[in-house]
């Protein structure tokens, strides 16, 4: 099984971004937009990355009712996106109606479901009356998204091992929460593997920002995250 760098493309500007675009053109293939460049900058922003020659990701996170849900893929199948998140929380009738719309507009896309948001614990998923168990709502989240025919999940690394063992093969496991060996940390992902080991437990795809976007020469740092996800394969 493959795992495939994306860069998650946390910056504040437009203008930010372009020239380690420019750097990596070429060595990565996956680029994630998130909420903050698509609110500022919308669809032609989008539309500009695929341009430069990177796949794209858009994390949108979508979750309303299952006929808004539907109509937002119709309206982003025009766009030249790879994946799209949505909150499998939003429940299964959410997710089969934005798969149908996906399936009838953008048969390539892949439809990716976010179960618990990794900010959440067992307090906060107590206060929402979930019980406050993440590993458990997790799984319970992710057999619901696959029964409903979701093309993969977004996941921490540390529940791959779990999810690959009760999910099809064909499930594509999308991991944030990746640090480099040696890397001190000091943000906010607290449970965290390497890239080499998201690999071999089965990520399909890993999300990296920060160790990329902060380190002193970032498309160096992609570069060798990818050469580590090649070695952890061969
Ligand atoms: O900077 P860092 O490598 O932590 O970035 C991880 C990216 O993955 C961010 O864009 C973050 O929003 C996203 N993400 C996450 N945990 C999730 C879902 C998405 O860290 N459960």
């Amino acid at each position: 099984m493959s795992c495939d760098l994306i860069l998650a493309l946390d910056v504040p500007t437009r203008d930010s971004a372009a020239p380690l675009l420019r750097q990596l053109r070429g060595s990565l293939s996956w680029v994630k937009i998130g909420l903050q460049m698509f609110t500022a900058y919308g669809p032609d922003y989008v539309k500009a990355v695929a341009d430069e020659g990177f796949n794209i990701f858009l994390d949108l996170k979508l979750h309303d009712i299952p006929n808004t849900v539907a109509k937002a893929v119709e309206s982003l199948a025009p766009l030249p996106i790879g994946m799209l998140t949505l909150h499998t929380s939003g429940g299964r009738e959410m997710m089969q109606r934005a798969i149908e719309a996906q399936r009838a507009t953008k048969p390539d896309l892949l439809l990716l479901g976010v179960t618990v948001l990794t900010s959440m614990d067992a307090t906060g998923l107590g206060e929402l009356g979930v019980a406050p168990d993440p590993a458990s709502q997790v799984g319970r989240l992710g057999k619901l998204a696959a029964d409903s025919g979701m093309s993969g999940l977004v996941c921490s690394p540390l529940e791959v091992t779990q999810l690959r063992s009760v999910l099809p093969a064909n499930v594509q496991l999308v991991t944030p929460g990746i640090r480099p060996a040696g890397e001190s940390g000091g943000d906010d992902q607290k449970r965290v593997m390497t890239p080499a080991d998201a690999a071999r437990a089965g990520s399909s795809y890993i999300v990296v920002g920060r160790p990329i976007l902060k380190a002193k020469d970032p498309a160096a740092a992609a570069r060798a995250i990818i050469a580590e996800l090649n070695a952890a394969q061969s």
